[in-house]
């Protein structure tokens, strides 16, 4: 989208307008992944029961979902559910799973409108099988878009993903000697896809909790005290500002800037 179309959606002089007027497009994280924290917070401070924090959340992703899109991110991955939220009460989990499936309900429209296509990362056979499938019509529904690729993580766990891409990798034949980076990374959830460049965590925890533990070798990382459940827009371009002024190195040097030429 253009500079001018993103400032029809900004309100004229609102915080978010004078934002995106900063951003360098030609500088766009192309992943960014989410680690989405702080809903029973949100909904603690408020005196209401943890599952109102996810609740609340919903309107969250539907922000982030559309503003990524709109600015021109290429992938964009949401961590929704890890294989370690399965020790949460029973009830957390179903509301959880429900609020899912009503997203995806609801917001379908939406995602072809914006021409988004949807994927799932996690291990998706052990999900019940109501929400599967409502996550297969999402998938098939915008199979053919080819705007921003939004993954959601669902029953995700880094190590889990690691350990089955090389089970997979033995199944497949592959020979020691043709084990490499590039290869392995082909029988991830995210083959194909390129490694996150920004990485954020909402609610102030400085941790990963078992996310994309590959993927996310170099991507910087942005940390907010903001709970999931109050993040719009302008976090977001926040930390893509944050993001566009970071020295990525991979572990060479920065090159002195050329004096006198
Ligand atoms: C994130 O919020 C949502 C999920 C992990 C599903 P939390 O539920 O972890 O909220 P806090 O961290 O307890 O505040
Ligand atoms: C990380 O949040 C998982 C998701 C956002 C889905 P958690 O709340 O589960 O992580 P920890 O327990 O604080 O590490
Ligand atoms: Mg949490």
């Amino acid at each position: 989208m253009s500079l001018e179309n993103l400032l029809t959606w900004a309100p004229a002089g609102s915080r978010e307008a004078s934002l995106v007027r900063q951003v360098n497009f030609d500088r766009l994280p192309v992943h960014v992944a989410v680690i989405m924290d702080g809903n029973g917070r949100w909904a603690a401070q408020r005196h209401l029961p943890r599952v109102e924090g996810h609740r609340a959340g919903i309107d969250s992703v539907r922000d982030i979902v559309e503003t990524s899109a709109r600015l021109g991110i290429e992938v964009l991955t949401l961590y929704a559910f890890s294989v370690e939220n399965w020790k949460r009460p029973p009830t957390e989990v179903a509301v959880l799973m429900g609020l899912l499936k009503r997203y995806l309900r609801l917001e379908l429209e939406n995602l072809l409108v914006n021409d988004i296509r949807f994927q799932v990362i996690g291990r998706q056979d052990e999900l019940p099988a109501d929400v599967r499938r409502e996550l297969d019509v999402g998938r098939e529904r915008t199979r053919d878009n080819h705007g921003m690729l939004f993954n959601i993580a669902l029953n995700y766990g880094g190590r889990a993903e690691i350990v089955e891409a090389a089970r997979r990798a033995i199944e497949d034949g592959l020979r020691p000697s043709d084990l490499t980076e590039q290869r392995f990374g082909e029988f991830l959830y995210t083959a194909g896809q390129p490694d996150p460049d920004l990485l954020i965590r909402t609610s102030g925890e400085m941790r990963v909790s078992n996310f994309l533990l590959w993927q996310i070798a170099y991507a910087e990382i942005w940390v907010t005290e903001t709970l999931w459940p109050d993040f719009r827009a302008r976090h977001l371009l926040e930390a893509i500002l944050d993001y566009q002024k970071r020295d990525r190195r991979y572990g060479g040097i920065t090159q002195p800037a050329v004096v006198g030429h």
